[in-house]
């Protein structure tokens, strides 16, 4: 993909990788892929703005040479110190010795640790300027969005904020790389919900200190480090981060999220008449098999929505291992206050229903409602099974 110009002489150059599997060694992209954004501005000193993922390295310096000699670039500004956005740091650093990097005081120390870089840094603090020489650039402290050293970069005369990791999402660039001009905006609105969740969600706090501290600079052009750049819809993603980050500690949407795992099919067979209880209800479900759905699907749907259903049996007097792993997951991202049911078949002895509360009780979910049965259920557990689904979806209307 050649360099774009976003607005006169500042351009997007980047990686589109449609090869890695797995972002950060643990999300699945295989269908999605994913983009790194990096931006250059042309003016009388040139700055690059975040670089890339060292992948495709002959590509992405291809890029930068259509618009100036990369030889002479003078500044590269690290927003956030990820692999992910500098992991050519080093090559960079072969190529144009003189260009000065900016970071904040903790980027330094890592540009050490990472890199083994010391010299030629420049710590940039809060409220910062550096001028371009027509263009002046400003540094915001934007601190764990998405590690403890990230800064966002704004440029004045265009009203670009250049945001990292925030506002990113998943997702290669299909075409345009333009919010108005994309033809695949609801795909981009998912994978912006799953790499928050995946990726930032922990650090909500800090993205809502962010957007108010933010919120008094006139933003015309959103340049995030992943995915769309947003000028057109710039409330809409503001506002679903705002969303999002409050969903945190706030009351999410009367929905139910339905996670199953079944060893020989009888769970699952209950999954369905709890699946057609809810469904009379008329609130929203979502089902996801916990063996077969890797937990970066299901965790936007246990973010966003109210209820959790469990299903699962019991395997070695515990909950069954795949199921157990996806809530493992919802704990490390701190998933909390959920009204929550459980339901599952046993052998012999039971245990799955232990194993689920010594996971969801530090969450402080409120499990409202269990079902338990032997080996397969009968016909009138099933209907047991269906007031079971239907009473739980009352419950999160509520
Ligand atoms: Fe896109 Fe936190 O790196």
């Amino acid at each position: 993909m050649p360099a774009v110009e976003i607005k006169p002489d500042v351009f997007w150059v980047g990686v589109n990788d449609r090869t890695t599997d797995l972002f950060e060694g643990i999300w699945p992209i295989t269908k999605e892929g994913v983009s790194y954004n990096s931006y250059l501005i042309d003016d009388e000193k040139k700055a690059i703005i975040d670089l890339t993922k060292s992948i495709k390295g002959d590509e992405f310096l291809a890029q930068i040479d259509e618009v100036a000699d990369i030889s002479k670039i003078d500044y590269i500004i690290v927003n956030h110190m990820e692999p992910d956005h500098s992991g050519l740091l080093r090559t960079f650093r072969r190529i144009a010795p003189q260009a000065t990097i900016l970071g904040s005081a903790k980027t330094k120390d890592m540009l050490e640790s990472f890199f083994s870089i010391k010299d030629n840094v420049q710590v940039v603090n809060d409220g910062d300027t550096l001028s371009l020489g027509k263009k002046t650039l400003k540094f915001f402290s934007t601190p764990f969005l998405h590690w403890p050293e990230t800064i966002m970069t704004y440029e004045a005369s265009h009203k670009i904020l250049f945001a990292c990791d925030a506002f990113g999402s998943y997702g290669a660039i299909r075409g345009s790389i333009f919010d108005d001009e994309c033809e695949h905006f609801d795909f981009y609105q998912k994978e912006a919900l799953r790499y928050y969740v995946n990726i930032v969600a922990n650090y909500s706090t800090r993205v809502l200190r962010a957007i108010e501290k933010l919120s008094g600079i006139p933003v015309e052009v959103i340049a995030p480090s992943h995915g769309l750049i947003w000028r057109k819809n710039i409330s809409l993603i503001v506002n679903l981060y705002k969303k999002w980050a409050e969903y945190a500690s706030g009351d999410t949407e009367p929905g139910i999220t339905l996670i199953y795992g079944s060893m020989y099919g009888n769970t699952e067979v209950m999954m369905n008449a709890v699946a057609q209880g809810i469904s009379r209800t008329g609130v929203p479900l979502e089902i996801f098999d916990g063996s077969r759905t890797h937990s970066s699907y299901i965790l936007p749907s246990l973010w966003t929505k109210r209820g959790v259903i469990v299903g699962a049996s019991t395997y070695e007097v515990s909950l069954f291992p795949p199921v157990a792993e996806v809530l493992n997951m919802a704990a490390q991202k701190h998933i909390k206050n959920k009204k929550a049911a459980f339901f599952g078949s046993y052998g012999w002895s039971g245990g799955a229903l232990k194993g689920l509360k010594r996971i969801i009780e530090p969450l402080k979910w409120d499990l409202a409602n269990t079902l338990e049965f032997v080996g397969s259920p009968t016909g009138e557990e099933l209907k047991k099974g269906e007031r079971f689904g239907a009473s739980f979806a009352e419950l999160i209307k509520k």
